[in-house]
């Protein structure tokens, strides 16, 4: 699908999306095509009274114009980005509803907004991958391809709202790229396709490093090789690196176990097994960060670590009761093989803020299933040993509606994962919820001085169908949250 600006369209063709403010009161391009009221008066009777994402299509209302999508602004004071991309998501669905070739989107909004709503559009208009289906079904509207080819948005100056949304644009390809890569099954990526797939970020300048079985093996991550031992396909760690500023690199790491069957601990047939394959939704995040990093040119140093494996039972894989001496030194004994996140994110974290010298380190993962009981929608869990660091994800998770909320490093986990054999156990079923065990586990492995934080997005690597800004699909969480805290504009 393309998307231009123009001060006004060269021909009406196709459908046109029009605005109303809040109490109806019209914009101008909905006052030029409704000269006497007519519009006006539907919306009336239909109740429409111009909040913001609220829609209504009209069919045929003026000929030539065949098809009108009136759209509500709500108040211009409440008007802001967010706000904006929502209302730009929601008329791409009305667009795809009516089966639309061509829009023109005519709100008479300046520049700089008319860039937001453009990228609430395009964050909508992911198609998810359909390479799968050789065949379609007409009749099922589910299963049909939306159409929309071009969208025209207005402006009064079309040149400075590109220049606003170009970055925007590449952005929205690193949130299609985790979305792409999250909804791949499992028996396509594994950790080395993975890996491929990190290394085709090179040819936008960044610096890729992948550590196959022997280098992880030699660089004694062996929690990662742990998690990975079940699997006939082998684990990966990937460096990723843009160079874009000099001093020391933020640095993101993220959870890429391609599938979690639980290994030995193998989970029970009735909890969704197969959403299992999006449970590298936090190395997706930090893949599509970094391509949205790249893409855009940020003058920022930044480092992506994906910790890759493939969670599975076999005569090769570790036990429950196993103890591994990990990266840190750390000896952890591998309570339940299901708790494999926290294994490879402690050694994915102990070996970043060793050799990468981070000025701040956040990991994102699909970790644990409590933190849904404990939040549930729209939040992910967030924790952090520091306030600044958890201040700043907080403001950018709010403007990019990627939702976080903090959740304390509960001190009284150290006693619940105390092993009887080992430095640590990996999970403790006591009293606290599992989210926060979790969490404390991780921090045991980021050296003292370290700014960090941790997500816990288990549950929002899948978009609900009301997601104002993707489809029902796969949502690519944590890459506008990731760009904005990496900043560089
Ligand atoms: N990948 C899961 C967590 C998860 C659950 C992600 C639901 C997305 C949706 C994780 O590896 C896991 O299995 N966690 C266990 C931990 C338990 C064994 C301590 C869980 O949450 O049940
Ligand atoms: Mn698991
Ligand atoms: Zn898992």
């Amino acid at each position: 699908m393309r998307i231009s600006f123009a001060v006004r369209p060269s021909t009406l063709r196709g459908a046109v999306v029009v605005g109303v403010w809040q109490g109806r009161r019209p914009t101008g391009a909905f006052a030029a095509i409704d000269p006497h009221g007519r519009l006006k008066k539907a919306l009336k009777r239909l109740d429409f009274d111009g909040e913001a994402e609220e829609t209504e299509l009209f069919l045929a209302p003026a000929l030539p114009l065949t098809t009108v999508v009136v759209a509500g602004l709500g108040k211009k004071k409440k008007l802001d980005p967010t706000q904006l991309r929502r209302i730009g998501g929601c008329i791409l669905e009305e667009l795809d509803d009516c089966r639309a070739i061509n829009a023109t989107v005519a709100l008479d909004l300046p520049p700089a907004q008319a860039a937001e709503l453009a990228y609430g559009l395009r964050l909508k208009a992911y198609r998810p991958l359909a390479k799968y289906r050789t065949k379609r079904d007409p009749d099922d509207e589910d299963d049909v391809l939306p159409v929309l080819e071009s969208v025209v948005i207005t402006t009064p100056d079309p040149q400075a709202a590109a220049a606003r949304y170009a970055a925007r644009e590449h952005i929205a390809q690193g949130v299609f790229l985790a979305r792409d890569l999250t909804d791949e099954p499992g028996n396509v990526l594994g950790p080395a396709e993975f890996a491929d797939r990190a290394r085709l970020l090179e040819s936008l300048g960044v610096e890729v490093t992948v550590l196959d079985e022997t280098a992880i093996a030699e660089a004694g991550l062996n929690l990662l090789a742990a998690v990975g031992r079940g699997s006939n396909r082998p684990p990966r760690l990937v460096l990723l690196r843009w160079r874009g500023a000099a001093g020391r690199p933020l640095v993101l790491v993220g959870k890429g176990v391609t599938f979690d069957s639980g290994g030995i601990s193998i989970k029970f047939d009735d909890e969704d097994m197969d959403a299992m394959k999006g449970d590298m939704g936090g190395a997706a995040a930090v893949i599509g960060a970094l391509r949205a990093i790249a893409g855009r040119k940020a003058k920022a140093h930044v480092c992506g670590v994906l910790a890759l494996a493939e969670n599975m039972p076999s005569g090769r894989a570790q036990r429950p009761g196993d103890v591994v001496r990990s990266y840190s030194g750390l000896t952890v004994e591998v309570i339940d093989t299901d708790a494999e996140g926290r294994l490879v994110l402690a050694d994915a974290l102990a070996w970043a803020a060793a050799t990468l010298g981070p000025k701040a380190m956040v990991d994102i993962a699909t970790l644990t299933g409590s933190v849904e009981e404990v939040l549930g929608d729209p939040h992910a869990g967030l924790y952090a040993n520091d306030d600044g660091l958890a201040g700043r994800l907080l403001i950018h998770s709010r403007v990019e509606a990627e939702p976080l909320w903090r959740l304390p490093l509960t001190e009284s986990c150290d006693e619940d994962v105390k092993s009887d054999i080992a430095d640590i156990k990996n999970c403790a079923w006591g009293e606290v919820p599992d989210n926060d065990d979790a969490a404390r586990f991780l921090s045991r492995f980021v050296p003292e001085g370290v700014a960090w934080a941790h997500i816990d997005m288990a549950g929002k690597e899948w978009a609900d169908e009301d997601d104002p800004l993707a489809p029902e699909a796969a949502s690519g969480f944590g890459v506008r949250l990731f760009d904005a805290l990496a900043g560089g504009t």
